[in-house]
């Protein structure tokens, strides 16, 4: 585990850039692992930036997105599909094809599932890029969540909801359910990158990093994974012993 601390948001999503624009400049055909919430906002619009700047293409990248909230609409400006078209894909030339997020729509969640797992397994992400949550959740992964995990339908704990209650008009209208890729699906990807900032992340960072490696903190397994970076900045960082 690679852990970077930078003075703030910004240059913490620039050590960010760095890494996501070297997969996709040396492999044209790569399969990003993408995050949604407020974390990765300033990353993507970097990305954005530099793709206009730069002028590499991302025609053959494939995406495939951590999590979506079950039971809104993917044109509902809460939904991750929305937040994904409005922040990235709509300013890239990526192939609307090859964006992948689950449908939190359907009518058959056990099959949406099984589609969406399917698919994380045919296309082992080059790089998977993670937020945390206060709690020390990855996707929608949350504490207690079994390592070997796969995608499926779970339950939001209140701690999350209450947290991402800001996206929305009012907490009644914060989904309780979502599909989330498992921590099995996360740590197949060749690459994790996590990124973290403020002072609310600090324990979930202090955990994550220094705490024992169990189900209590999802984001602790990520210790046994061979290629991780964390990019934290310091209000994340200052509970850390050194
Ligand atoms: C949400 C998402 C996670 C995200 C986390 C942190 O619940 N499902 O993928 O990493 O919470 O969100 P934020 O970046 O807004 O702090």
């Amino acid at each position: 585990m690679k852990i970077y601390i930078e003075e703030n948001k910004d240059l913490l999503s620039l050590k960010a850039l760095e890494l996501v624009k070297e997969v996709v400049v040396n492999n044209p055909q790569a399969t990003l692992g993408l995050a949604t919430g407020s974390t990765p906002v300033k990353l993507y619009q970097l990305l954005v930036e530099d793709y206009k700047k730069n002028k590499y293409s991302y025609h053959s990248i494939k995406t495939i997105n951590l999590d979506e909230y079950v039971g809104i609409d993917s044109s509902n400006h809460c939904s991750y599909h929305y937040y994904m078209n409005t922040h990235l894909f709509s300013h890239l030339d990526i192939q609307k094809e090859n964006t992948n997020i689950p449908n939190g729509n359907t009518v058959d969640f056990l099959v949406e599932c099984e589609r969406y797992n399917t698919i994380s397994n045919l296309y082992p992400r080059d790089l998977q890029l993670l937020g945390l949550g206060n709690n020390g959740h990855i996707g929608f992964n949350e504490p207690g969540t079994s390592f070997d995990s796969v995608t499926r339908v779970v339950d939001l704990t209140e701690a999350t909801i209450n947290a991402n209650a800001r996206f929305f008009n009012a907490i009644e209208e914060v989904p309780n359910k979502a599909i989330t890729l498992g921590i099995k699906n996360i740590l197949n990807a060749k690459t994790i990158v996590l990124l973290a900032y403020g002072k609310q992340k600090a324990k979930a960072v202090k955990a994550m990093i220094e705490g024992e490696i169990s189900t209590g903190c999802p984001a602790s397994i990520l210790r046994t994974h061979p290629n991780v970076f964390i990019i934290l900045d310091r209000d994340a960082a200052h509970l850390l012993n050194s």
